[in-house]
């Protein structure tokens, strides 16, 4: 099968030209100015660009947490991805303490085998290296499972104390993986959800209440420096206030493996949300919690300045009919995260592009290219070149777009950016040369993604 995009504007983060773009099977057979090979189907991409399948890093599919699991599987999630236009998630396998990490991979390939739509690769959730745990990691390397995250909070069911954390960086030194950190100080954290609930205070807002933008930089200067001392990278995940870039950025001065990604929800939203009447603020409990506006515009300027250098989601969603709810009359009961798969694309592109914040070739690499070159899948996914997979995403900078729960294709009841309009959507994607949107429509198939074998760094 051969599809050949034509007129359309290639967008590289170098730049952008017009070109045609020929599929060949899963591949991209060329790319160049007026391509004249005969193919099957051909795609008017005039007055559009033609960019790489977008990469989400950061994504929690069918999640267990307590006794419920995140809203979307790997079908559904994969789906609304593709409509987003992202042809590609890395998830994360959570390992249970005190058992094999290598349990928590096959689980995870389970959940994904048949069902996932897109390319997945995965991340091993560290809460316990026990006592072969770094060989292990070693093992996991080799098997394309090559990022660790680790938490500093959550003290009891996954925090992990500055030693393990110092030497899951020193192993990653030397087997090329990498530490993905969520630096929050779990220990402080703890006694604030403490007082506050012993004083009363339950209601949704407290859970940002009682995790202030300073125990998420407090740790994010630890992990940066404990990655400093082991000679690893680090790549601090969710990144969400100014007073905690300002640690990534100060790090990045004198230390190229200071690493770090922010998330949709962080630029669009604040701790206003927390102010919605009754329940309704649970929406937005999440992990580091939305930050004051005022903070907002240092994030854009990290992203732009390379401060920062990738937007993921941190997809995790859950219902507000009967998931957010196991937290009423207590907030550190209510399941922390909210959906962001299918917005990611659509509303950076609308709030950095359209507004200046970020170049057409930054929202590339910021989506795509950079996060295939950090986790191991470039050139292969992230970059419309000759022999790269076909992930191709042909994106309309006019089409409006408004999002709404009843609209949306995430299988969750609300949507956290209700009634915004954004310009600049997908309107067209390829998954390794298979059409997946068509019209509006998913015309791919579950179980077609395949796992992503990373490749470890430096190889
Ligand atoms: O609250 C959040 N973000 N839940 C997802 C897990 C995590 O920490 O990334
Ligand atoms: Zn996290
Ligand atoms: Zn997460």
């Amino acid at each position: 099968m051969r599809t050949l995009i034509r007129h359309g504007t290639v967008v590289t983060p170098a730049g952008a030209s017009v070109a045609d773009v020929l599929i060949e099977g899963e591949r991209i057979a060329a790319v160049g100015p007026q391509l004249s090979a005969p193919a099957d189907a051909v795609f008017d991409a005039t007055g559009r660009y033609v960019i790489p399948g977008g990469i989400d890093v950061h994504t929690h599919l069918d999640m267990p947490l307590g006794d419920t699991v995140t809203a979307d599987d790997f079908e559904s999630g994969t789906v609304a991805a593709a409509f987003g236009g992202t042809t590609s998630v890395v998830d994360f396998a959570v390992q249970d303490r005190g058992r094999p990490m290598r349990e928590a991979w096959e689980t995870w390939m389970r959940k994904a085998e048949g069902r996932a739509a897109l390319d997945y690769g995965f991340h091993l959730i560290v809460t316990d290296l026990g006592a072969g745990g770094l060989e292990e990691m070693d093992a996991l390397v080799a098997e394309g499972v090559t990022t660790f995250k680790l938490f500093m909070a959550y003290p009891g069911r996954l925090m992990v104390d500055d030693a393990v954390i110092f030497r899951a960086l020193r192993r990653t030194a030397d087997n090329g993986g990498m530490v993905l950190m969520h630096a929050e100080n779990g220990g402080v954290i703890a006694e604030l959800v403490a007082r506050a609930l012993a004083e009363g205070r339950t209601a949704p807002k407290y859970h940002a209440l009682t995790r202030p933008p300073r125990t998420e930089a407090e740790a994010t200067h630890r992990a940066l420096a404990l990655a400093e001392l082991a000679g690893a990278p680090v790549y601090i995940v969710h990144v969400s206030c100014a007073e905690a870039v300002e640690e990534v950025a100060q790090a990045r001065g004198r230390y190229a493996g200071a690493l770090g990604e922010t998330c949709p929800q962080y630029l669009f939203l604040s701790d206003e949300c927390y102010d919605a009447p009754g329940f309704e603020a649970a929406k937005y409990v999440m992990s580091p919690p939305l930050r004051p506006r005022a903070g907002q515009e240092r994030l854009w300027r990290a992203l732009a300045a390379d401060e920062l250098q990738v937007v993921a989601t941190d997809h995790c969603p859950f219902r507000m009919k009967d998931q957010k709810p196991i937290g009423r009359g207590d907030f550190s009961k209510i399941p922390g995260g909210a959906p962001g798969i299918e917005m990611r694309m659509s509303l950076l592109y609308d709030g950095g592009v359209r507004t200046g914040r970020i170049s057409l070739g930054r929202f590339v690499e910021l989506t795509a290219t950079n996060p295939a070159r950090i986790f191991g899948l470039y050139p292969r996914k992230g970059v419309i070149a000759a022999g790269s997979d076909a992930d191709v995403v042909v994106w309309d900078p006019d089409r409006e777009v408004t999002w709404s729960a009843a609209t949306h294709h995430m299988r969750v009841d609300y949507n956290p950016y209700e009634g915004r309009v954004v310009r600049g959507a997908a309107v067209a994607v390829w998954s390794r040369g298979a059409r997946v949107i068509e019209d509006g429509r998913f015309v791919g198939r579950a179980g077609a993604g395949r796992f992503l074998k990373r490749a470890p760094r430096g190889s």
